[in-house]
């Protein structure tokens, strides 16, 4: 059976974007891969995050990986600090990454613009994501397209391993969804979605309430024009919408375009709303059920177990591959 890995930051709670191109797509893969799912929160204080904020945020992203359909008995879901393999093996591929490949990343590019001081960490991200995937022999690598570049990184920092050390690793594959890969900010939708966005109206929450929902999607951005058509480059915002609505549905788009012909945005952004919350919904009440239950804590403490053995393994195996450490008797 082949291996997928894929991750997501505990900087916030999970938006539409993180759901519509990743979670979405590692619920339908699980039946047919050996799958890890994880917590990244190592990743996550690559820029600053409040404690109690960011324990909370850790729970809070286990148990709603679990409420969207992740079953624990088919994938191993863990947080990433509790498998220390994670921060050794991305050591030692730091140590095999330039730091020019480094500075090319965009999202290094985004998150540090405008920033008199950013960290190390954030520029030495994309190893530690590399270490994630390769310690655990990943043939697949389900993310959103904004992971794309993260990815052809790790691919090259492990073709570079295999040809400097050992052929140990496996060279992953992406897998990006056709559609709903990048949903964009509600109020600059030339930008992604991000949960970490300052203003909050730019993006839902898995968590959001009903009426939060239709108050963001009603003070979405779209354009003066008042016709429901997908046009990603004139008309951003309701290309958006329209895509979100699209994937929740299950209509192509140029059904919703036929269907709302001599309508405005109003009709549209009201049915949408509703659309979304009864997506939402099924997921925030598994939610509620989970998140205060002793179920949770078992089912992540099996997970680091099961995935600490894994990535051990493999750590041993790039230590012996380098050269650290004394020869094993
Ligand atoms: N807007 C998006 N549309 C589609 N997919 C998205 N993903 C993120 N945003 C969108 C995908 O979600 C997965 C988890 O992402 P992450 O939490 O590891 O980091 P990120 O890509 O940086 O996501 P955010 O929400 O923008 O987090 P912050 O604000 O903390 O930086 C990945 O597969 C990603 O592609």
């Amino acid at each position: 059976m082949k291996t997928i890995f894929s991750g997501i930051q505990p900087s916030g709670t999970i938006t539409l974007g993180n759901y519509i191109g990743a979670l979405r797509q590692f619920t339908e893969l699980q039946d047919e891969y050996n799958c890890y799912f994880c917590i990244v929160d190592q990743h996550a204080i690559t820029v600053p995050q409040d404690k109690q904020e960011l324990r909370k945020n850790i729970k809070s992203l286990a148990a709603l990986y679990i409420a969207s359909g992740i079953n624990p008995e088919k994938s191993t879901l863990f947080i990433q600090s509790e498998v220390p393999a994670h921060a050794q093996a991305g050591w030692i591929l730091q140590c095999n990454t330039y730091i020019g490949e480094l500075e090319r990343m965009t999202q290094f590019k985004d998150k540090s613009d405008g920033k008199d001081a950013v960290s190390a960490g954030l520029l030495t991200y994309p190893p530690l994501m590399a270490a994630d995937i390769l310690l655990y022999g990943t043939d697949l690598v389900p993310v959103g397209e904004d992971q794309k570049q993260h990815l052809e990184l790790t691919r090259d920092i492990a073709e570079r391993f295999n040809n400097r050390y050992n052929d140990i690793f496996t060279i992953p594959e992406v897998r990006i969804p056709k559609v709903g890969a990048r949903i964009m900010s509600l109020q600059d939708p030339v930008k992604k979605m991000s949960k970490s966005d300052q203003n909050q109206k730019a993006f839902i929450t898995l968590l959001d309430e009903p009426k939060q929902i239709e108050k963001k999607i009603k003070s979405a951005v779209t354009d003066s024009e008042g016709i429901v058509k997908y046009d990603k480059e004139n008309k951003p915002g309701i290309s958006n919408l329209l895509s979100i609505y699209s994937i929740l549905e299950g209509t192509p788009i140029q059904q919703l375009e036929e269907r709302y012909e001599g309508k405005g945005y109003g009709d549209f952004k009201g049915d949408l709303a509703n659309i979304v919350v009864n997506a939402i919904k099924p997921i925030q009440d598994r939610y509620y059920e989970l998140i205060d239950s002793k179920d949770l804590d078992d089912i992540l403490d099996k997970g680091a177990d099961k995935a600490n053995y894994t990535a051990s393994k493999m750590l041993t195996k790039m230590e012996r591959a380098v050269g650290l450490g004394r020869k094993r008797r």
